[in-house]
């Protein structure tokens, strides 16, 4: 899958893309991706991005032309049509179901928003507008590489082992049960000793599946009831999560 990303903050974008998961399946040639800096696409000596906003106010605006110069050599070079996710405050919210949907499309530009925001005008060439979470940032570089991220992972070979992508939370709606490794028995700080969970060094792998399924429910149903509603459950889980909520009342 390929991506370009149109910033005026590349080292920014580079610095994150360059480590872990995303670095080792870009050097492996599973996923590309081209961080382009907006300045390059500008006319002037001074390489002006920025406005400030007709009618008056606050702030700065992002000036239209560089994005359009920015999307037609894109347009260009890979082809058309672009599918453009532009990061802002005022786009639907990013969710796993929005990640999985991408995650079909082979070419992806994401375009960071800045300062007060953009010239309304991009947005007759934006596909669509996404918001990471109802807070306002600095930028759109975070949330870009956060739709990066988790669009990224989804694509077969990227992540090591395809297992831990289909089970984690949001999959199926549910948070993740609790995990552990060595050793068993570990001192914490008051000098207390917390044991692992012993069906989990059983080895009775019925028990410890059940057990999971126990706990990423009740861990759902306590920390985030909204999920439930559309979380995919077998029969045993719905049996688990009645138990669990005859249990409270
Ligand atoms: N830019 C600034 N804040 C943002 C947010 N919460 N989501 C997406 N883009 C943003």
């Amino acid at each position: 899958m390929t991506f370009d990303i149109v910033t005026i903050f590349p080292a920014m974008v580079d610095a994150v893309v360059a480590a872990g998961i995303l670095g080792r399946a870009i050097e492996r040639g599973t996923l590309d991706v081209k961080v382009r800096d907006l300045r390059d696409y500008t006319t002037d000596r001074h390489r002006v991005v920025d406005d400030v906003p007709y009618g008056g106010g606050p702030g700065m605006v992002l000036k239209p032309e560089p994005i359009f110069r920015a999307l037609d050599a894109i347009e260009a070079e890979r082809g058309t049509p672009l599918t453009v996710v532009l990061t802002s405050p005022q786009g639907a919210r990013f969710t796993h179901a929005a990640a999985r949907r991408l995650s079909g499309v082979g070419h992806l530009v994401l375009l960071c928003g800045r300062y007060e925001g953009f010239d309304d005008r991009v947005r007759a060439r934006v596909t669509q507008e996404v918001s990471i979470g109802d807070y306002v940032l600095t930028g759109g570089e975070l949330p870009a590489l956060v739709v990066l991220d988790a669009v990224a992972r989804l694509m077969p070979g990227v992540v090591g082992d395809e297992r831990s992508v289909a089970e984690d939370s949001f999959a199926r709606g549910l948070l993740d049960f609790p995990q552990f490794t060595r050793p068993a028995e570990v001192r914490t700080s008051g000098g207390h000793t917390v044991r692992v969970p012993d069906v989990l060094l059983s080895g009775n792998h019925a028990e410890i599946r059940r057990w999971r399924k126990r706990e990423a429910l009740s861990r759902t149903l306590e920390r985030r009831p909204d999920l439930l509603a559309d979380a995919e459950l077998d029969e045993e889980e719905r049996d688990i999560l009645k138990e669990l909520r005859h249990g409270s009342d």
